[in-house]
């Protein structure tokens, strides 16, 4: 008679090597090669669009990026946009989340300051937030900051200064700040000129200094990464791993939101980060969706997630393997399970494929922006305010 136990164990290595097979075919279909990946996600185009009501000029440009480093915006004279946006931190501060007001230093040795209820996303490229598959954008409702609450980045340019934490302090009300600054910037000969010069006019107003911050900040870009060149036609732009990491990319589910020329679909998204409880909180947030961030130069934007709490890709990448296999340790606990965005659950990652992935998002950075640090500022204040 034949021994019952050989049965078992055929039995059992066949069930091995069906799964190590199946386990392989999984592999293969997330690496299988996409036929055209720009359905999903593209090169940025090299011009930016700007809108009809502030059309570019190089005298609009340069006053932009004075005001841009000039701490004479903030209550207090000592907070410019560049302390929490610097070139050298990626337009971004490197901070889990960011200290406006009362703050000395930058990035890593700022200290003493009021803290921002989230992380500060970069400026580089913000020129081109909203741009859909296709590549169509609208400069003039462009969406912006983690909840997409502002429209433009004039829109934008605006609220940093009425903010409390981020640049007004609190020796201004609020309903007279902008006109405080307006004043003190009339009181300045240069700015004086160069208003007049940049606008075809003479005269400042809160429209003219938005109008010129927002041109500025439409030339900080970064459209030539290695992943453009790749999708312009240079095949050999990317190596074979990189590859396999964008179709991993794809087939895994990453570009349902994270699509277009931006990797971004601009749309708010629940995923179940965590709040980080800030000493800016003022109560428990109940927000919990988040505009889907650019994943385009993550070298110099970490920490990362609109709570600035996952300090690298490889984090990044824990935190949505752990969500997909409904490991909950990570997720909020206050977001329930129909709450979360069912393309989060749906996510198929493994280690391997998790690897690639991150070798692809390496290939989506592009350091070529503009790092152009002015010498002096029109207010003669010190240049960004007190980051030195
Ligand atoms: C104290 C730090 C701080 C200062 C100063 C500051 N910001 Fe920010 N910035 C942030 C934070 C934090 C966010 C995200 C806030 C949110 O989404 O709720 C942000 C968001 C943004 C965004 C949105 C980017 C996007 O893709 O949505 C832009 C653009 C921007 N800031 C430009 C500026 C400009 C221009 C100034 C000066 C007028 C400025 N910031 C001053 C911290 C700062
Ligand atoms: C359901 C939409 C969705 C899917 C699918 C998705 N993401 Fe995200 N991603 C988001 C949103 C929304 C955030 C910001 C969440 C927050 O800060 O609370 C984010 C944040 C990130 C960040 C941090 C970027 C930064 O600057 O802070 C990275 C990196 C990232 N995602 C990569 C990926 C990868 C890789 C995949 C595929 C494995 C993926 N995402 C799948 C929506 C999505």
């Amino acid at each position: 008679m034949k021994n019952p136990f050989s049965n078992v164990v055929l039995l059992l290595s066949t069930i091995i090597s069906f799964c190590f097979l199946l386990g392989s075919c999984q592999d293969e279909e997330m690496n299988a090669p996409v036929e055209n990946p720009e359905e999903f996600v593209d090169a940025l185009p090299r011009e930016v669009l700007y809108p009809a009501n502030n059309p570019y000029t190089p005298e609009k440009e340069e006053l932009g990026r004075l005001l841009y480093w000039d701490p004479v915006l903030s209550g207090n004279k000592d907070v410019a946009c560049v302390s929490c946006h610097h070139p050298s931190l990626g337009y971004a501060d490197g901070l889990v989340l960011s200290q406006g007001v009362d703050g000395v230093g930058l990035g890593m040795q700022r200290s003493g300051g009021v803290f921002t209820r989230r992380n500060a996303p970069t400026v580089i490229n913000t020129a081109y937030n909203g741009i859909d598959k296709a590549g169509r954008y609208d400069p003039e409702t462009a969406p912006m900051f983690w909840d997409n609450r502002a429209a433009s980045l004039e829109e934008q340019a605006l609220l940093p200064m009425l903010s409390m934490e981020e640049m007004k302090g609190t020796s201004i009300a609020e309903e007279d700040i902008i006109d405080t600054i307006i004043q003190r910037l009339n009181a300045i000969p240069e700015y004086q000129q160069r208003f007049g010069e940049a606008f075809g006019s003479e005269g400042i107003d809160r429209e003219r200094m938005l109008a010129a911050i927002a041109t500025f900040e439409r030339s900080i870009t970064a459209n030539n990464s290695r992943f453009d060149q790749y999708m312009r036609g240079n095949n050999s732009a990317l190596n074979s791993r990189e590859i396999g990491g964008l179709n991993a990319f794809i087939n895994v589910g990453c570009a349902d939101c994270h699509s277009g020329p931006m990797f971004s679909d601009f749309e708010l998204h629940t995923i179940g980060v965590q709040d980080n409880v800030s000493p800016a909180d003022r109560g428990a947030s109940n927000r919990f969706d988040f505009r889907t961030p650019t994943l385009r130069n993550l070298n110099v934007t970490a920490p990362y997630m609109h709570n600035g709490a996952q300090r690298s890709l490889e984090e990044v990448l824990e935190f949505y393997e752990e969500v997909a296999e409904g490991d909950d340790d990570q997720r909020n606990p206050n977001v329930s399970e129909g709450q979360l965005d069912p393309d989060i659950r749906d996510l198929e990652l493994d280690e391997d494929q998790i690897g690639e992935i991150i070798a692809f998002l390496n290939t989506l950075n592009d350091n070529s922006f503009d790092q152009t640090i002015p010498d002096r500022v029109p207010s003669g204040l010190p240049v960004g305010g007190n980051i030195h």
